[in-house]
């Protein structure tokens, strides 16, 4: 039976992956290790799992007396308000965190990591290959998430030359879904917030940016097969994503569709935002045959429109309960 720790369960994306792993009988005891600063304990509210145990930490200092078969590290805001306002913070989440997490893995355990796409920066390859090297500027607002992506990346790659550790990196596409921040300051969740709050659809630049959004449910079967279910040799990075490239004005479009009412101001572009973003997901086919992002983004948004719905709903109960 193993033991797992997953740092960064109580974010959007680790709380999914939080739930998937439960389902897993092979796992004794699972701790989500979390400080809370982007993520919501109430992502985690619904597990009524004995295994399951919460501890509030910064993932750099965490403490642990047991080692791990398997750790998770996604403890990182992935968000460009969230990361940008505190670079120094977000560099140590991901590349002090990932030390410190290897030094409570077991020997012979596994190690998974969520780097980011944003590793291959503005890129001037469409779509992008693992391969591909990207186009990053480490002097440039982003580069605290970026290079720390790379940089952890680097730390853990190298750890697997010397020292053979068995590690697993994904780097994610735009994902979005149920669960994401209300305040978060991402396309889909911005877009759905003001639209169901009456305030218009602001738009940075012209909208035309594309961008390859995977509905969280499509990305965590991919994490499921890469880090636990399927068997391979590859021990290198893999793009996890949907390689249907959509332009932020056409989600803006969309969502004004399915809420009626809404309307769309430009603002000015987002320091250096990508131009575009796809994921050549080649590799993906190869070792997870059959996985793909089956889940259109029409259908994809509107279900999280509902559940933003849903949860001003439960809010508004809430208040009016005292
Ligand atoms: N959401 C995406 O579109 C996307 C895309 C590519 C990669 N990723 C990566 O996936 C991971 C999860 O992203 P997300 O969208 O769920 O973000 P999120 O902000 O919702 O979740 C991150 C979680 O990490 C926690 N955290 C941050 N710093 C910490 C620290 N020092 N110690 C302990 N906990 C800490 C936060 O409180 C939060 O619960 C991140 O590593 C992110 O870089 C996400």
């Amino acid at each position: 039976m193993k033991s797992v720790l997953v740092a960064g369960g109580a974010g959007f994306v680790g709380s999914h992956l939080v739930d998937r792993l439960l389902r897993r009988a092979d796992i004794a005891r699972l701790v989500v290790v979390d400080n809370l600063w982007s993520g919501l304990v109430d992502n985690l509210s619904h597990i009524r799992d004995p295994r399951f145990h919460f501890e509030p930490s910064d993932v750099e200092a965490v403490q642990s007396p047991h080692l791990f078969d398997e750790i998770y590290h996604l403890a990182s805001p992935a968000s460009p308000p969230w990361y940008m306002q505190q670079p120094e913070r977000t560099i140590s989440a991901n590349l002090i965190g990932a030390m410190r997490l290897r030094e409570l893995l077991k020997d012979g355990g596994r190690f998974c990591y969520t780097s980011s796409s944003e590793v291959y920066g503005d890129p001037i390859v469409s779509p992008q290959p693992e391969s591909y090297r990207g186009q990053v500027d480490c002097t440039g607002p982003r580069s605290s998430y970026d290079e720390s992506k790379r940089c952890t990346e680097a730390f853990l790659f190298e750890s697997q030359r010397v020292r053979n550790l068995d590690v697993r990196v994904v780097r994610p596409f735009n994902i979005y879904g149920p669960r994401t921040r209300a305040d978060d300051g991402r396309a889909v969740s911005n877009f759905a917030m003001q639209a169901l709050t009456g305030r218009p659809i602001t738009i940075y630049g012209d909208g035309l940016q594309s961008r390859s959004w995977g509905y969280i449910d499509d990305i965590i079967e991919g994490f499921e097969r890469f880090f636990w279910r399927d068997t391979f040799d590859y021990r290198g990075p893999l793009n996890i994503g949907n390689d249907r490239e959509i332009s932020v004005i056409d989600v803006a479009r969309h969502v004004c569709k399915l809420v009626p009412g809404s309307r769309i101001i430009h603002v000015d572009p987002a320091p250096q935002d990508p131009t575009n973003r796809c994921p050549d997901l080649t590799l993906a086919r190869q070792l997870l045959p059959g996985w793909s992002c089956h889940i259109p983004y029409e259908q994809g948004v509107k279900m999280t429109i509902d559940w933003f719905a849903n949860q001003m709903r439960r809010e508004r109960r809430a208040v009016s309960n005292g």
